[in-house]
């Protein structure tokens, strides 16, 4: 079932008409269909179909209040990677005792606010982040939960800015210092061990890397359970792709390994998606400002831009796209970059893409926005953070409104000197 398709050539997300949506708001603006958020949270939930697994979504992925709140409603738990996220997920009404905090980098500001706010569980990344954690837990004479975050070394076969498991990369402690670290839980009167954790990278269309990240563990928690550690929790991390180009997406085989694992591995088994749940589930709606020709290409130069959405020029991220009325012409299609206002070659949000003529006012749909879309967004060259809608059948409600310039000059001052 899909709940964002073009009916009679109007697009179309659950009940409501865009092209009618945006004549009462100023675009740019994400749009997020609910009723997709709860399909995919209950696909992954039939596929994997086990007790023992839990589902923390990947606040990082969308954090808009709203979003957490339906998929928190659904039954997703949260996994965070700062106090801000953090408090976005209480405020959307999920209690820290079902979220996980994930992430480098954490301070002792922010391991104190999780563990004053009954955190589910910290997977930690490094030897000194162990130190911190237990010295704040000490300090407010908690215990805190602690999984090990561990870097498998396994290659996600995906784009390199989103590949997180080689043990190039940045995250997790490495495979050779895993036991020792979790020698130094046990022997830190402050927390106490539960189990391990990870993550090898985001967008990944097939099995291959989950089946080898999910052997790498299946071996470390036999060396630890050999050597009389007791492993209540593991997590797989998050990473199941979505279909940008088509692509088919192995759920039901990521499922079944999800399950073997949990069978075998006699403990809790926990996911941490983003993407998945959310990244369908939104579209970003923009309107043709001007059609510029060159020599050599044609241009919409349209009034969303690599601020709102960074993913195709940091990424090389490829979103199906279309247009919000589909002109019911036999007019051939025409090749277009589609390109934002700002002062930069990368402002683009699709590149040679073939679509029926456009002129101006023209409204443009980028589909498949709903992931490290708003959330990646930024003020450059002075632009508002654009306005969030939610869809639920025929209703919508404004979830952000765009926060303006008037707002940014507000934070900032002149000094008198
Ligand atoms: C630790 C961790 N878990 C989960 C995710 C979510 O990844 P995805 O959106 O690909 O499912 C990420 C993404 O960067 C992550 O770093």
């Amino acid at each position: 079932m899909t709940y964002i398709a073009h009916k009679n050539n109007r697009l179309m997300i659950e009940g409501v008409d865009i092209a009618n949506l945006a004549a009462t708001i100023p675009t740019p603006f994400y749009i997020y269909s609910s009723a997709t958020m709860r399909a995919r949270f209950q696909s992954l939930k039939a596929a994997v179909n086990h007790p023992r697994v839990k589902i923390f979504f990947a606040v990082k992925a969308n954090s808009n209040i709203a979003v957490l709140s339906v998929l928190g409603k659904e039954g997703a738990n949260m996994d965070i990677v700062s106090s801000g996220e953090m408090k976005r997920a209480l405020a959307a009404g999920i209690p820290g005792s079902r979220m996980v905090f994930s992430g480098v980098g954490k301070t002792d500001d922010e391991i104190a606010f999780a563990l004053q706010n009954d955190i589910y569980q910290i997977n930690a990344e490094s030897l000194p982040e162990l130190d911190a954690i237990n010295r704040v837990a000490v300090r407010l004479n908690v215990k805190a939960p602690i999984a090990l975050r561990v870097n498998p070394d396994v290659d996600a076969k995906t784009h390199a800015k989103i590949s997180t498991g080689k043990d190039e990369n940045k995250f997790g402690i490495s495979w050779d210092h895993v036991e020792e670290a979790v020698r130094k839980v046990a022997s830190l009167p402050n927390l106490t061990f539960m189990g391990l954790s990870a993550h090898i990278g985001s967008q990944i269309t097939n099995t291959q890397p989950f089946v080898n990240s999910a052997a790498r563990m299946e071996e470390m928690v036999a060396r630890l359970r050999g050597a009389g550690h007791t492993i209540q929790r593991i997590s797989l991390g998050g990473g199941l792709g979505i279909p940008y180009r088509g692509e088919t997406i192995p759920l039901a085989d990521f499922g079944k390994l999800v399950h073997a694992f949990a069978e075998k591995m006699q403990c809790d088994v926990e996911l941490e998606p983003g993407r998945f749940l959310v990244g369908e589930a939104g579209v970003l709606i923009t309107k043709v400002i001007y059609v510029k020709k060159t020599n050599s290409k044609q241009f919409l130069i349209v009034d969303g831009a690599m601020n709102d959405l960074i993913r195709p020029t940091l990424y090389e991220a490829y979103h199906p796209i279309g247009k919000v009325i589909e002109a019911d012409t036999k007019a051939t299609p025409q090749t277009y970059d589609i390109v934002g206002p700002i002062c930069e070659t990368g402002d683009f949000l699709a590149q040679d893409r073939p679509l029926a003529p456009c002129q101006e006012g023209d409204l443009i749909a980028i589909f498949m926005a709903g992931a490290y879309g708003a959330t990646m967004s930024s003020m450059y060259n002075s632009r508002s953070l654009i306005g969030e809608v939610l869809v639920n059948g025929n209703q919508t409600a404004i979830i952000r409104k765009p926060l303006t310039i008037e707002q940014q000059l507000l934070w900032e001052t002149i000094p008198t000197f």
